[in-house]
Formats: C-alpha cells, structure tokens, sequence
C-alpha cells in the first residue's frame, strides 16, 4: 500500500510538472513566496481533514513568514542613532502602512502582517462573492485616509477569480491612492485570477504562497483549499 501510495506521488508530480501547469504562465508582477515551511504549512492547510483552529493558526503562521518577502521593498530612509558606544547610520520605513484586509478571510491574514507592524494602520474591505454571479458585493469600506508615501497592503488570502481582489484594489485608486502605493497580499492563486488583475491593474505587484492549476465550474481554486473564510471561522 505504501509503495502504491509512493508511485501514484511521483506520477502525480511527473505528470503535473510536464502538463500544462501554472508555472509556465508568465506573469510578471507575481512573486510566488517559495519557502519550505511555507509549502509545509499550505499543505496542512489544504487537508480536508484540517479543523477551523489549526487552519487559522497556520494561516497566521503563513503570513508572518511571507511579511518577510511581500515588505522587502518597502521605502527606508537614513537614520543617525547613538549607540552606547558610536553614532550609526541605520535606517527607517520612509512611509506609514496601511494593512487592508478584504473580509472576511482576509483578517485571518492579516494578523501576521499587524504582529510584525504594531504601528500600521488598518482599514477593511468588506466584499461577500455571489454565489450565482462570481461578482462581488461591497458591505463595508472604510480605509484611513491617502497621505503621501503611505503604502497599503491588501490582503486576501484566495484570489480565485480576482473579481474580488480587483474590485477592492480599484475602488481605493478612484478614492484616491495611487497604484504605485498598493500590494497585492494573498495565499493561493488561480491563473485566471492573476491574469484579469495584471490586465486591469499591471503596476500592482501580487504576492501569493502558491499559484494553483485552474479554476472549476464554481469558480473555486483547484486543488485550493475549499472556501477560506468559511474554514478560518467554522462555518462550513
Ligand atoms: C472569498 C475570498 C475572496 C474571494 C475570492 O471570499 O476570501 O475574497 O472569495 O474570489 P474571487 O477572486 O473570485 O473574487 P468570499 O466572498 O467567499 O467571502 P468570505 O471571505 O466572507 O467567505
Ligand atoms: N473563495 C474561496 O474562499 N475559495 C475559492 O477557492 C474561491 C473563492
């Protein structure tokens, strides 16, 4: 059974990788944060089997890991300090940030980023996806106010058909933020997600801990990981 178990493995990865697989789409403001704890953790998370409280924590642990790759190129500037000894030169974040979570299951990723960044500021999106259309439908908005060099970090763990990601990220450039300020945060990816973002949105960079393969007749992520917010709080 083992062995059955380890051939059907490796027919799986072989023929996944020599398919037409997400990695051969070219997209080129997607950074795919690839790190072995990352993908140790995603593949709990993906379990069915995984129940409503790990599944939060190892989102939350997720995000931590990957807030070290999704703010590498955040503005600094210098700053002279004393040190007990000598002055140094070190530097600061030139720019407030802005976490947005887009709800619900944004907020079970955006804790990582608010951990690491005690002094961001916070605004929330909330969107519900329809069931029948694929559209989202806006119940909440409310960002802190655009000041210069202020960078906002949506975050959304599933962009699935990237209606959702899309509409939140559109609806803060006509209130007034520029492109240039907004980071895409999310766990998993479809192609066809990140395709309609990249069109409507190409400036904006996407950060995402896996590209999956496709979508399927109800718009969910395949494999994904079934509906994230439902998971993050029990209500499957
Ligand atoms: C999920 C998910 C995204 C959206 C992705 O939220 O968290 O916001 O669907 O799908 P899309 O890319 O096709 O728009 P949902 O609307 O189910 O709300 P929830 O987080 O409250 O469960
Ligand atoms: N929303 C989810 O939570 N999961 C999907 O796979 C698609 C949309």
């Amino acid at each position: 059974m083992q062995a059955f178990k380890k051939i059907a493995l490796c027919a799986f990865i072989f023929f996944g990788l020599t398919g037409q697989t997400p990695s051969t789409h070219d997209f080129q403001n997607l950074t795919v944060v690839e790190h072995p704890l990352i993908k140790h953790k995603l593949t709990i998370m993906r379990n069915k089997k995984t129940k409503s409280r790990a599944f939060s924590r190892l989102l939350h642990e997720i995000s931590l890991l990957m807030t070290y790759e999704v703010t590498r190129n955040l503005p600094t500037k210098d700053l002279l300090v004393e040190t007990p000894v000598a002055q140094a030169v070190g530097s600061k974040l030139s720019g407030r940030i802005v976490i947005v979570p887009i709800l619900r299951a944004g907020l079970g990723m955006s804790k990582g980023l608010e951990e690491i960044m005690p002094h961001a500021k916070r605004g929330h999106i909330g969107l519900a996806r329809d069931p029948i259309t694929k559209q989202p439908i806006e119940y909440l908005f409310k960002i802190p106010k655009n000041k210069e060099g202020q960078i906002y970090i949506v975050v959304d763990p599933m962009l699935a058909t990237g209606g959702s990601a899309v509409y939140a990220v559109k609806k803060m450039i006509d209130s007034g933020i520029a492109p240039t300020q907004i980071i895409f945060m999310s766990l998993v990816a479809a192609p066809e997600g990140v395709e309609k973002f990249q069109e409507q949105l190409p400036t904006v960079p996407i950060f995402t801990a896996a590209l999956d393969e496709k979508l399927n007749e109800k718009a969910y992520i395949v494999p994904g990981l079934g509906d994230a917010g439902d998971r993050v709080f029990g209500t499957e």
